[in-house]
């Protein structure tokens, strides 16, 4: 055997922790739970309909009398907190979103039946006009201009309706100035104390959105693009003052939206503000990786574990994913993180 000479190889040889499984496992980082994942929900009109996506392979829109399957499903996989999100009848779709102010409208019934079978699963709901307004914008539009001030009045009585159909945490995703500070000061108004605010503080103009925008039947009618409202993918600083802000203006907790293609801000965000930051692994990522996975390019169940592994590791706490319940299994099935 050769005799190495001192300082010529390193003592420190960073394959030994490595080696076996039981090392690997001792010396792991970041763990990934049930717990950290919420499921977001396409509801849409009818009765028994479980309509399949076709830019989101494995994702249906279901009427709200089959809410109970899935968020049964997701209860028993132990996933903490579902989000709702509608697809409007376009007849009922109006400059003025108007739809959005209905307290019995497709997501004030979803909330209602899922609060009354589900009681301890946690319900969240966007504030945003874009599923009720026909410019498929997230905000009025008047002359080519999305009017701030006003559509804020209208989040304020939508979270309002929202949170009296027993919604606990609204999740302000439409990127107005202020909404956070009066959506908090309409709740405290109206004995809504408890209801929490996650705002889709760091929300980025991004392409990323798509399948959802087919999902919830706004792309088509979306005039433009979002670029006056969300943020622009090219900036960071601006992000951090964005969160300072909403977190000045009562945000209980905020989120990095899309997820994998800005993973430094939600690294950025947590280490600055410790605050709980969620990451929301979008309709575009979804897509992205189960087209790829459909195609045999890619291992599904190693796939799915790493990109959601990912958010931990930047310092997500929660992962908003269309994965959340197929995850949760092969955790369950693997006893912990397979990789
Ligand atoms: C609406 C909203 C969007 C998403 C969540 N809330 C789309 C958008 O801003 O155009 C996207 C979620 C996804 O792509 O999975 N304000």
């Amino acid at each position: 055997m050769k005799t190495l000479i001192p300082g010529e190889f390193p003592t420190t040889r960073m394959r030994r922790n490595r080696l076996h499984d039981w090392t690997r496992r001792i010396v792991a980082e970041n763990d990934l739970t049930s717990n950290d994942f919420i499921l977001p929900i396409f509801v849409g009109q009818g009765k028994r309909q479980s309509d399949p996506i076709p830019s989101m392979p494995g994702v249906n829109r279901i009427s709200v009398d089959l809410l109970d399957n899935v968020v049964g499903e997701a209860q028993d996989a132990g996933i903490p907190a579902i989000v709702i999100f509608p697809e409007i009848d376009p007849g009922k779709k109006t400059p003025d979103a108007r739809e959005a102010l209905n307290p019995d409208n497709l997501v004030c019934q979803s909330i209602r039946k899922v609060a009354k079978s589900y009681p301890e699963m946690g319900i969240i709901c966007d504030a945003a006009l874009d599923p009720f307004n026909s410019d498929g914008h997230d905000g009025l539009l008047e002359d080519n201009h999305i009017l701030n001030d006003e559509t804020v009045d209208l989040l304020c009585k939508q979270s309002l309706i929202q949170a009296e159909a027993g919604c606990h945490i609204i999740a302000p995703s439409d990127m107005m100035d202020g909404r956070v500070g009066a959506i908090r000061n309409a709740l405290d108004m109206n004995d809504f104390k408890n209801v929490g605010i996650l705002s889709y503080a760091a929300k980025y103009a991004s392409a990323f959105y798509g399948p959802f925008r087919d999902a919830i039947g706004s792309k088509d009618a979306l005039k433009g693009d979002k670029k006056t409202y969300q943020i622009n993918p090219a900036n960071i600083d601006e992000t951090i003052r964005q969160v300072a802000q909403d977190i000045e203006e009562g945000a209980d907790m905020v989120m990095v939206k899309p997820g994998m293609p800005y993973l430094d801000v939600i690294s950025r965000v947590k280490l600055e503000f410790g605050l709980p930051t969620l990451a929301y692994q979008v309709s575009g990522e979804y897509a992205m990786l189960k087209g790829a996975i459909q195609n045999g390019w890619l291992d599904n169940d190693k796939t799915i574990i790493e990109s959601l592994l990912s958010f931990k590791r930047a310092g997500a706490d929660a992962i908003l994913t269309y994965m959340a319940i197929e995850a949760s299994k092969l955790l369950k099935k693997h006893g912990g993180i397979m990789l």
